[in-house]
């Protein structure tokens, strides 16, 4: 029998009992660090040093920490379900919790590829960004063809590539998940709005969600828990 197909968004919350903050949470990474400084393309052009320390420590962290129970209880929602991913995050923790189909909508924080040398854009081909693990680049490490390395991460001021898969993914899911993200950066944040009308959304958030829409049931609880309670509604239907 064909598998349901389940479209799961998720965001910095989902990796939170992981150990790795997320943004906007009290003492999340935008308090300790002013975005325009270490994610935009702009904050690139102005001080790469500082970019490259900053996402060099994120590579650091990434090392020590490991997929929690959500992740887990995500990947194997993969039995009965025919999962897509679509995450905002970038480590790599819906990977290594066994995840087998991803779309990292803001990039990979173990990948990096050349800078656009002829344009602000800051275009690039796939063949071009290689998997360093958790490595460093620094200024001067340069790809093959003479440009700097940078972090293959989406920067505020650069377009989404992925987000016309992600949308895909959206329209054909029979049920929608989201885990753990605070909807207020697009087009990550629109893609509910993809679901069919007749689509049930659940969203598992400790906090309040700045969405409403007759689909959406809030599971007002941690990423680890709230995924329990949300296996729990899937068997009982
Ligand atoms: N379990 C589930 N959700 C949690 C948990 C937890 N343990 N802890 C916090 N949350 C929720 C918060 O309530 C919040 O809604 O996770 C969300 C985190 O929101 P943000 O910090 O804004 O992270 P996110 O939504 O992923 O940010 C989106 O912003 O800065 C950019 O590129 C960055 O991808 C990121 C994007």
């Amino acid at each position: 029998m064909k598998k349901k197909k389940l479209a799961v968004l998720t965001g910095a919350g989902v990796s939170a009992e992981s150990g790795i903050s997320t943004f906007r949470d009290s003492d999340g990474l935008w308090e300790n660090y002013r975005v325009e400084d270490v994610a935009s393309i702009e904050g690139w052009h102005r001080n790469p040093a500082l970019m490259l320390d900053f996402y060099n420590a994120r590579r650091r962290e990434l090392a020590t920490v490991k997929p929690n129970a959500a992740h887990i209880a995500i990947a194997e929602l993969e039995n009965e379900y025919d999962v897509t991913v679509i995450t905002q995050n970038v480590d790599n923790l819906h990977e290594r919790a066994g995840s087998t189909r991803i779309i990292h909508l803001h990039g990979e924080l173990t990948k990096v590829r050349p800078e656009d040398r002829y344009s602000d854009r800051d275009g690039f081909s796939e063949e071009t960004v290689f998997d360093i693990g958790y490595g460093e680049i620094h200024m001067g490490d340069l790809a093959p063809d003479g440009a700097q390395l940078r972090p293959h991460i989406v920067w505020f001021g650069e377009a989404v590539p992925k987000i016309e898969q992600a949308i895909a993914a959206v329209e054909s899911a029979d049920i929608m998940l989201i885990v753990g993200t605070s909807l207020q950066v697009y087009p990550a944040a629109g893609l509910y709005r993809y679901a069919g009308w007749d689509t049930p959304i659940y969203i598992i958030d400790p906090k309040d969600v700045p969405v409403s829409d007759p689909r959406i049931r809030h599971i007002r609880n941690v990423a680890t828990k709230g995924m329990e309670e949300f296996k729990k509604i899937l068997n009982s239907k």
